[in-house]
């Protein structure tokens, strides 16, 4: 049970047994780009399934592996609020990009899942399980302000948690520094720009091929926390806020070194109140 008096819905749907969703619609977020995102909507059917902002989808890929087994499922953070983009509750949001890498041997490899996913189409079936992950949540109160660092599909809890705020009435206001390679890979961006227009909100983009920080070198999202300093600092002098953090693990060290420098121009020290944060938590990762 959260503060919100909700019930945080848990693994309702195991992956020993899953459920075929239904997709409903495959739109490519990235038109003009080298990468391939997707927001992908699946129909939840009958199958009573319902996820929090915040939470994953375990998807399992079809196949089996080099001993036979199932393939193992991955997660995708749900990118739609509780009651799925048509507000229905029946439905659930993806936002995945395509995995393509060249390996040691210079091959290229395709991710399983992902290009699995990205190459459905309306009306293939989808084995789902889930929810998966009670930590990354919404603040209870939704008058409490929330600060957000995604790096790509990072994006996604986040723009699940200001459509679900977005139908309050008051809420508290919502700074989001997001961070892609190039222009063309910014997801969702006038939906995010729409979301975001409440006094003491905040939109900072970090387009770190093509914009430069104050040292000249590319421009990351822990250099747009320096830029954002005094709106920030107004924010956590309140006391009652949430940070997040979602995408690729590497924007960990760069948030933390911005925070750092940050604070300690006020005199704080942000080694000493990190594992505070973390306790009460208002300090929240979900990287990958
Ligand atoms: P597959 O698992 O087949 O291959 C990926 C593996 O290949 C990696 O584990 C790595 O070992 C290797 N690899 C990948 N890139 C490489 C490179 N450049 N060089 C060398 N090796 C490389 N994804 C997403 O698109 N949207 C989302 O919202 C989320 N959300 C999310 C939440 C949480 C909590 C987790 C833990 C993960 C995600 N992910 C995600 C990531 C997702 O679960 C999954 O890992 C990716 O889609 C890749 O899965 P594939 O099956 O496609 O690749």
């Amino acid at each position: 049970m959260t503060a919100t008096g909700i019930e945080i819905p848990l693994n309702l749907v195991k992956p020993s047994a899953p459920y075929e969703a239904t997709v409903i619609e495959n739109r490519c977020l990235t038109p003009g780009s080298s990468e391939d995102v997707r927001h992908i909507v699946l129909s939840l059917g009958e199958s009573g399934l319902r996820y929090l902002e915040g939470q994953s989808v375990g998807v399992i890929p079809p196949g089996l592996d080099e001993a036979g087994k199932p393939l193992r499922l991955r997660l995708y953070s749900v990118a739609s609020a509780r009651g799925g983009d048509d507000d229905t509750g029946t439905t659930v949001s993806l936002c995945v990009k395509r995995t393509i890498y060249e390996n040691e041997r210079g091959e290229i490899v395709r991710g399983v899942c992902s290009n699995y996913l990205n190459d459905r189409v309306a009306g293939d079936r989808v084995k789902i399980c889930g929810p998966i992950g009670k930590h990354f949540l919404l603040p209870p109160d939704p008058e409490q302000p929330i600060v957000m660092f995604a790096t790509g599909t990072g994006i996604a809890p986040f723009r699940a948690f200001l459509r679900q705020r977005s139908i309050l009435k008051h809420r508290g206001a919502a700074i989001l520094i997001f961070g892609v390679r190039t222009s063309n890979e910014l997801l969702y961006l006038e939906e995010l720009q729409a979301l975001l227009k409440e006094p003491g909100d905040r939109l900072a983009l970090a387009i770190s091929r093509e914009q430069k920080n104050a040292e000249g070198g590319r421009m990351y999202v822990g250099d747009r926390l320096h830029d954002l300093g005094d709106d920030v600092l107004r924010l956590l002098s309140g006391g009652a806020f949430t940070i997040y953090q979602c995408g690729l693990k590497g924007m960990e060290a760069g948030v933390e070194a911005a925070f750092s420098r940050l604070l300690s121009q006020e005199g704080l020290d942000f080694s000493a109140l990190k594992p505070e944060w973390v306790r009460a938590k208002r300090w929240l990762v979900d990287t990958y």
